[in-house]
């Protein structure tokens, strides 16, 4: 059985110091980090009894795509500076466990190794849009052709969070690690000399397309013709902004904490999205979801599936592409295990009233 919650305790062994506090920080004083976590638990729970469970299944769909269970892997860079399976050992992880991953553009090995590693399994791709649009058009195209078969918008960072721990350490990739699907200039954090700071901030501030607006979920559902998913969203009428510009999905995030200091917690920002499609598209969260029950409470709250990022993290640095693979069993299990203490025997059996009103 992986125990979640020291599991980040396990990886603190192998990581190096620097890579643990940008893994594991967020931004400001990190309380929507905490606060995401918090958020979860203080939903309780209210179980029925005396229902058949003798057989429950997780199963469910994204997007259309089957899944073993309603937890997909979050985008998160560097995976190399985790474990040297790197970004392949996660998709050979997500496959066994049959999950979706989604891989982020500051992925440190190419897409098309990385989908061999996954072996046909489901694979998305994370975009963060550069200012030069045709080259971002151009990746479209590269991870279209390597297989992928969904777009992941990330809308929450127009310019990078302030995370204190990577300015104090100086956070840059290693030498020989590169963010290999960004333009080369931006490849390396060794070309930006002596530069304080993070080094992914300055070049998330070079490069990153700040201006733009829900225009370029039309423009990318085009030029990829995949469907797009839009990741970072909090709010009802952002999300209805983003499903008449042609989302397939959206993501209620905040970047797991990293980005707006002070921005609310997922799990409380989920029923506003939730009501706010009114059914139109699919909604996932994502953000201190820890366990079987959080993801009963992220159901309930009329999420379709939820994602998870440091745990897997965590996972890949512990044991490599078995260690992902054994925390998304985990978490598999614990879903199986949360709704046989709810009386639901699958995930259409979740239903608002499984949660207490707040007093
Ligand atoms: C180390 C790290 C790197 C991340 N990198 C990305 C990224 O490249 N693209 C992205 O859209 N989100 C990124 N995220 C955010 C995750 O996709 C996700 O929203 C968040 O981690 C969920 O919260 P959790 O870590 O509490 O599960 C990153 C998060 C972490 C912890």
């Amino acid at each position: 059985v992986i125990d979640l919650a020291t599991l980040e305790d396990r990886a603190a062994e192998t990581l190096h110091p620097h890579a643990l506090d940008y893994y594991r920080g967020g931004s400001g004083d990190e309380s929507a980090l905490a606060d995401n976590v918090a958020a979860w638990t203080a939903l309780r729970l209210r179980p029925h009894v005396l229902r058949d469970v003798s057989s429950v299944s997780t199963a469910t769909t994204v997007l259309a795509t089957p899944v073993r269970a309603p937890v997909l892997v979050a985008p998160t860079a560097y995976h190399l500076l985790a474990h040297p399976d790197g970004e392949s050992g996660t998709a050979r992880g997500a496959a066994e466990a049959g999950s979706v991953m989604v891989l982020s553009t500051f992925t440190t090995q190419p897409v098309e190794d990385v989908a061999r590693a996954g072996d046909g399994a489901p694979l998305w791709f994370q975009l963060y849009v550069n200012k030069d649009r045709g080259w971002t058009a151009e990746l479209v195209a590269r991870v279209r052709a390597a297989g992928c078969t969904a777009l992941v918008l990330t809308v929450d960072l127009p310019v990078l969070g302030l995370r204190l721990r990577d300015e104090r350490n100086g956070f840059a990739l290693p030498p020989g690690l590169a963010r290999v699907h960004v333009p080369p200039a931006s490849a390396y954090d060794d070309d930006l000399g002596a530069s304080p700071g993070s080094a992914l901030r300055a070049h998330v501030n070079r490069d990153v397309d700040a201006s733009m607006t829900e225009d370029v979920i039309g423009w990318l559902a085009d030029v990829g013709g995949l469907p797009v998913v839009v990741k970072g969203v909090l709010r009802g009428d952002d999300a209805v902004r983003c499903v008449e510009a042609g989302a397939a999905a959206l993501v209620v995030s905040n970047h797991g904490g990293r980005q707006l200091d002070g921005a609310v917690a997922t799990a409380r920002a989920l029923p506003e999205v939730v009501d706010a499609v009114d059914g139109r598209v699919e909604v996932y969260v994502d953000g201190g979801v820890r366990g079987g029950s959080d993801v009963v409470r992220a159901l309930a709250l009329g999420a379709r599936a939820v994602l998870v990022g440091r745990p897997v993290v965590y996972g890949l640095a512990a044991g490599g592409w078995a260690g992902v693979r054994d925390v998304l069993d985990a978490y598999a299990e614990d879903t199986a295990r949360a709704l046989a203490l709810c009386g639901a025997a699958s995930v259409d059996d979740v239903t608002a009233d499984l949660l207490a009103r707040e007093p």
